[in-house]
C-alpha cells in the first residue's frame, strides 16, 4: 500500500519526468533555528519528509512543533537555517515553495452563521481561487458534502476541524501540512481525521501532521521526526524508529574509561552512561563477548544484563508523556 502511494506521489510530483529511483523529498529541513530572546524554541533541527509519506512531527507541548512548521511556511521568521519545500527554498522562493502546499497551522477563521460551503467559497475567493469546482472537491475530500449547507456553528467539533482542513485543500495541494489536526477531538473525531489523512495520502499527497500523541503518529504515519525542547531526538521510517532497540546494561568499575573502549568494539552501535551504568546498544547475543573483552582489558565487571527499551519508553523518558492515551477506545 505504502509503495503504491509513494509511486503515485512520485508520478504526481514529477510531471512525467520521473527518474526511476530518485524522487525529490517533499520537504528538506536544514538546521532550522528560532530564538525568542535568549530562549531557543527550535534548535538546529534537520529532517527530510519523503515524497508520498504520511509524516508525523511528534513532540510534547512546547517542544517547538508549531514554531518549526510556522517557519517552514514563512509565517514565522527563522533565526537561522532553512527549508526546501517541493524543491524550493523558503528564503529565496517562498511563493513557489507554497504554490502546491496547503496548510492548517492556526485554526482558520470560519463564520458560525455561514454554511460550510459558503465559508469555503469565501476562503477560495480570498485566496484568489476562482474555480468553484475546487470548493466542491474540498468538501468531498473531507466528507462534508452532505452537510455543506448546514451552518458551521451547527457542526460537531470533528466536522469543524474537517472544514478547517478543507481550507488547506482548496488549491489541490501536493503537500498538506496540519498542525495538531486531532487536538481537542474525542476518539471518534480523531479516527475520522486519521481516515481523512489516509485518504489524502492515497490520492498521492504528502501529508505532514504534528502531534503530541505517540500512538496517533504510530497508527497513521509512515515516517516520523521527534522533537523535544526544540531539538530533534530522532527521525526516520516509522518501522526503523519503532523497532525494539536491544541494549545491555553493564556495571563496571571505571565507566568513563570503559565507554570508549566498548564503543570501538565491532557490532556496537552506541554507548551511553546512565546513572554510572553503561548502556550499550548492541545485539544482546554479543553480551558474553563484551564481558570477556572488558575483563581481558583489566576492567572489573560487577553486573551485566540485557535491557530492552521500546520507543514508547524512550518517548516517555524524554518527554514525560504517556505513549498510550485514549487509544483503548480506538480500534481502527
Ligand atoms: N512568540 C513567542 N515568543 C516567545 N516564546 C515563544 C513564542 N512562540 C513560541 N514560544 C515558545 O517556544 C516554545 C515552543 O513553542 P511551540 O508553540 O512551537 O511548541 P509546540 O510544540 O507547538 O507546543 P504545543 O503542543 O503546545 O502546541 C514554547 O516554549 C513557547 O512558549
Ligand atoms: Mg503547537
Amino acid at each position: 500500500m505504502i509503495a503504491t502511494l509513494q509511486e503515485r506521489a512520485a508520478a504526481r510530483s514529477s510531471n512525467g519526468h520521473l527518474q526511476s529511483n530518485a524522487v525529490a523529498p517533499a520537504i528538506e529541513v536544514e538546521e532550522l533555528t528560532r530564538r525568542f530572546g535568549s530562549f531557543v524554541a527550535v534548535d538546529h533541527v534537520s529532517f527530510t519528509v519523503p515524497s508520498g509519506s504520511i509524516f508525523g512531527f511528534l513532540g510534547p507541548n512546547g517542544a517547538g512543533k508549531t514554531t518549526a512548521l510556522g517557519m517552514m511556511l514563512g509565517l514565522i521568521p527563522t533565526s537561522s537555517g532553512t527549508a526546501r519545500i517541493l524543491g524550493h527554498d523558503i528564503h529565496t522562493n517562498l511563493p513557489d515553495a507554497l504554490a502546491r502546499t496547503g496548510a492548517m497551522v492556526e485554526k482558520p477563521a470560519l463564520y458560525p452563521y455561514m454554511s460550510g460551503r459558503d465559508n469555503l467559497r469565501l476562503w477560495a475567493y480570498l485566496a484568489g481561487i476562482d474555480d468553484p469546482e475546487r470548493v466542491e472537491r474540498a468538501l468531498q475530500e473531507v466528507d462534508l458534502t452532505a452537510r455543506a449547507d448546514a451552518t458551521f456553528g451547527s457542526y460537531s467539533t470533528g466536522m469543524k476541524q474537517r472544514l478547517g482542513i478543507a481550507t488547506a485543500l482548496l488549491r489541490d495541494p501536493d503537500l498538506v501540512i496540519l498542525d495538531e489536526p486531532t487536538n481537542g477531538l474525542d476518539p471518534a473525531g480523531q479516527r475520522e481525521i486519521r481516515a481523512l489523512i489516509r485518504r489524502l495520502a492515497a490520492s498521492g499527497r504528502t501529508v505532514v501532521l504534528s502531534s503530541h500523541l505517540l500512538y496517533e503518529v504510530q497508527e497513521v504515519c509512515t515516517d516520523v521526526a521527534i522533537i523535544n525542547h526544540g531539538k530533534l531526538i530522532t527521525t526516520g521510517r516509522m518501522q526503523d524508529v519503532l523497532h525494539t532497540r536491544d541494549s545491555i546494561e553493564i556495571q563496571v568499575d571505571r565507566p568513563l574509561d570503559a565507554a570508549p573502549f566498548i564503543e570501538h568494539l565491532s557490532d556496537v552501535d552506541q554507548v551511553h552512561i546512565v546513572d554510572d551504568l553503561l548502556v550499550v546498544t548492541v545485539d544482546t547475543s554479543f553480551a558474553g563477548a563484551i564481558n570477556r573483552k572488558l575483563i581481558e582489558a583489566g576492567f572489573e565487571v560487577s553486573g551485566l544484563r540485557p535491557r530492552q527499551r521500546r520507543l514508547e519508553d524512550e518517548f516517555l523518558a524524554l518527554t514525560g508523556l504517556p505513549a498510550q492515551n485514549g487509544a483503548s477506545d480506538d480500534t481502527d
